[in-house]
């Protein structure tokens, strides 16, 4: 569609962040995005759910929040609570939680709660982009903590709030993702949380725990979160339904008190996220959860060795990598005169479309040859012919040998 010329620019409101590119499709070899496999949704299951809830509930639809509350469908409350305790030890309530339209929505509810231009936040400075992007966005100084292969390290995180102590900073909170991190697949063991929790307590600082991807280790075990494991409270925990069902739901939660709740709450402004899929999920999860997940864990499991092989194969000893424990994403260095933000352009024109590392990384030094795959959306084919494709592209324009050791 055309629309009439008309000059919005100088109306538009400062600070917005840049402009959105135009979506123009998925390539036909994408590894980025926290994509999850299609082949594993429960399309069937929830096809069920669907009609025996709204059957038997559906006009429910008629009230705002189906007659819930602002805090959202209460039997996926209840689910959660129990789904909560079981695996994470968290010991809560369906009144504790607060279900969102994704745990986006929940990231945005806690930093609006209490973050504000000029305030600190601590990461793993390897990190998810949406929460660098969004503590860019609100003007907070990030400070990143590097990780090693059981993920944030506590001597680099003890010295960094010592630093910050000095200087007279006391930070807001320590964002991290413990399970299953993004983008490292690193799993923070047991010890590292209590030493997490007592430095937070130390330095009278919150712990803000994002585990959407715990559900995913491929042992099916995990450690108690963070949140469970602190007998002091301060720390706010954050959920997501879009890596154990699916992402285009829309369905995240923020485990908080009460104190803390009520303050998300008045800053809740959308009259109820989504209920069609609380309502949806709800009926599905509450019978088939535990059975879908490690069937999903085995499909990702073997996407993963897939990637692996075709890594090995592919780019010899050019690649470096530490074994995933779980989820959807493989950090990956090439050589250090890799460029992963031009291999990013390189590789699209042949049809491939990775992350730059520098995007998902305070570090930008460290991130410069590194880069993030998802193997969860692509077929075992597509990631061999796709990584086929990106070696080809690595020797072809940046000169990169992918002979075997
Ligand atoms: C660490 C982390 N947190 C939060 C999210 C947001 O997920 P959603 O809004 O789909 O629940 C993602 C998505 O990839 C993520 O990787």
């Amino acid at each position: 569609m055309t629309f009439a010329a008309f000059d919005f620019t100088p109306l538009y409101a400062p600070g917005l962040p840049a402009p959105a590119a135009r979506w123009n499709g998925r390539v036909k070899f994408d590894f980025t995005g926290g994509n999850n496999d299609p082949d594993r949704l429960p399309l069937d299951g929830l096809i069920t759910a669907a009609e025996s809830v709204l059957r038997r509930e559906g006009r429910g639809l008629a009230i705002y929040g189906v007659d819930n509350g602002p805090q959202g469908y209460r039997p996926l409350r209840d689910f959660l609570a129990g789904k909560l305790k079981a695996d994470a030890g968290i010991a809560c309530t369906a009144d504790d939680i607060v279900l969102t339209s994704g745990s986006n929505h929940g990231l945005d509810l806690v930093n609006g709660t209490f973050l504000t231009r000029g305030d600190t936040v601590i990461i793993e400075e390897d990190c998810y982009q949406s929460a660098i992007n969004r503590f860019n966005r609100i003007g907070t100084n990030i400070v990143g903590i590097p990780l090693d292969r059981d993920g944030m390290r506590m001597d680099a995180l003890s010295n960094a709030l010592d630093d910050l102590k000095r200087r007279g900073v006391r930070p807001k909170y320590i964002y991290t993702i413990p399970t299953v991190q993004n983008p490292t697949a690193t799993v923070l063991p047991v010890e590292r949380r209590q030493e997490m929790l007592k430095l937070a307590h130390a330095h009278g600082v919150l712990i803000f725990e994002d585990d959407c991807y715990a559900d995913l280790t491929w042992s099916g075990q995990r450690p108690p979160a963070i949140f469970a494991m602190s007998e002091r409270g301060g720390v706010i925990y954050v959920g997501s339904f879009s890596k154990a069902i699916a992402p285009a739901l829309r369905v995240g939660y923020v485990v908080a008190p009460w104190d803390v709740m009520s303050r998300m709450l008045a800053l809740k402004t959308d009259a109820g996220s989504g209920a069609l899929e609380q309502m949806v999920l709800a009926e599905y999860c509450t019978r088939n959860f535990t059975k879908h997940v490690p069937e999903l864990r085995r499909g990702l499991r073997a996407k993963a060795e897939t990637l692996i092989e075709s890594l090995r194969e592919h780019f010899g000893a050019a690649v470096e990598f530490d074994e995933p424990k779980g989820g959807i994403f493989l950090w990956v260095k090439l050589p250090d005169g890799v460029d992963t933000m031009k291999l990013y352009d390189s590789a699209l024109a042949k049809g491939v479309a990775i992350n730059p590392g520098q995007q998902w990384s305070v570090n930008k030094e460290h991130s410069r040859s590194r880069l993030r795959l998802c193997f969860a959306s692509s077929s075992h084919e597509e990631i061999h012919q796709g990584i086929a494709a990106l070696a080809e592209v690595c020797r072809r324009d940046f000169g990169v040998s992918t002979l075997s050791k």
